[in-house]
């Protein structure tokens, strides 16, 4: 059963006389793995933050499980959805433990509780616990600090995660991993939304369920990863693919 999630109902967005985001419309299912693929400027992190209330829609309505979400506590609203982004920000003179304990501390869970999913959160995106969990920030690699941060974000279970370009200052190696550990997370949780900003087509194509091609705040395709690459929608879409003549052959490499 699809039950819509996120939707957006003819979405405006200005910064002063500078519209970036025309007239947006989509609805995303939970339990989905969307990717929004879009080049620099197009509006990906401008559309998550009105997800996740940072920004208002200048117009138009945004939905979040059937309800406006200006109508929406905005503090409970953030704590359910995790957000992962490049800059994680996880504070120095924290260990990892701490670090991912932040907010189940603020929502008052006791010392044992804390502790038993810290544990978990750390299996979780595998890292051993015991190795891990006293170490601070800065005796993790970039790659290590990544996965933490996706830890700390699932921390207290929230149904919506948003990663705004999460790793794209890492290496190809360390980032097809990653992109492996969001897919198997996203598989082994029941139910959660993943909505996943990329600017690197193989990513999207790879992660993503769906995949919504964004370009100057529109969405010029919103489909499968099968379709985008096989009935590319717009001229757009069909230089986007272009661009690297071998993802065809990428998605099948990954998908077979
Ligand atoms: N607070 C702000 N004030 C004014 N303009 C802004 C503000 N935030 C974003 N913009 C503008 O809105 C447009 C879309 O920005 P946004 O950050 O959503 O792009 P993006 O798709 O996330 O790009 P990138 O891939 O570079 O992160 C840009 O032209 C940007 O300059
Ligand atoms: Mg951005």
């Amino acid at each position: 059963m699809t039950k819509p999630i996120i939707q957006f109902k003819h979405v405006q967005k200005s910064f002063g006389a500078n519209q970036v985001i025309p007239d947006l419309n989509f609805t995303i299912n939970q339990g989905e793995l969307v990717t929004i693929l879009g080049s620099s400027g197009s509006g990906k992190t401008t559309t998550l933050k009105m997800i996740n209330g940072l920004w208002q829609p200048s117009a138009g309505q945004v939905l979040i499980d059937g309800q406006p979400i200006d109508q929406l506590d905005l503090v409970q609203l953030r704590r359910h959805m995790g957000y992962v982004v490049q800059q994680i920000g996880l504070f120095p003179h924290m260990t990892i433990a701490e670090n991912i304990a932040v907010v189940p501390k603020m929502l008052g869970w006791d010392q044992e509780r804390i502790q038993q999913r810290v544990n978990e959160l750390l299996e979780l995106v595998q890292l051993d616990p015991t190795k891990y969990a006293h170490r601070y920030p800065n005796q993790l690699s970039g790659g290590q600090q990544q996965r933490i941060g996706v830890a700390r974000a699932l921390a207290v279970n929230p149904p919506y995660v948003l990663f705004d370009e999460p790793f794209g200052a890492l290496d190809a190696v360390t980032r097809l991993e990653l992109q492996k550990e969001v897919k198997r997370i996203h598989e082994s949780l029941q139910d959660k939304t993943f909505l996943f900003v990329t600017h690197d087509i193989n990513e999207a194509l790879y992660l993503g369920q769906r995949v919504m091609v964004m370009n100057k705040g529109q969405i010029e395709q919103f489909a499968t990863p099968e379709d985008i690459v096989t009935q590319p929608a717009t001229s757009f879409v069909k230089e986007l693919l272009g661009t690297q003549q071998q993802n065809r052959d990428l998605w099948r490499q990954y998908h077979d």
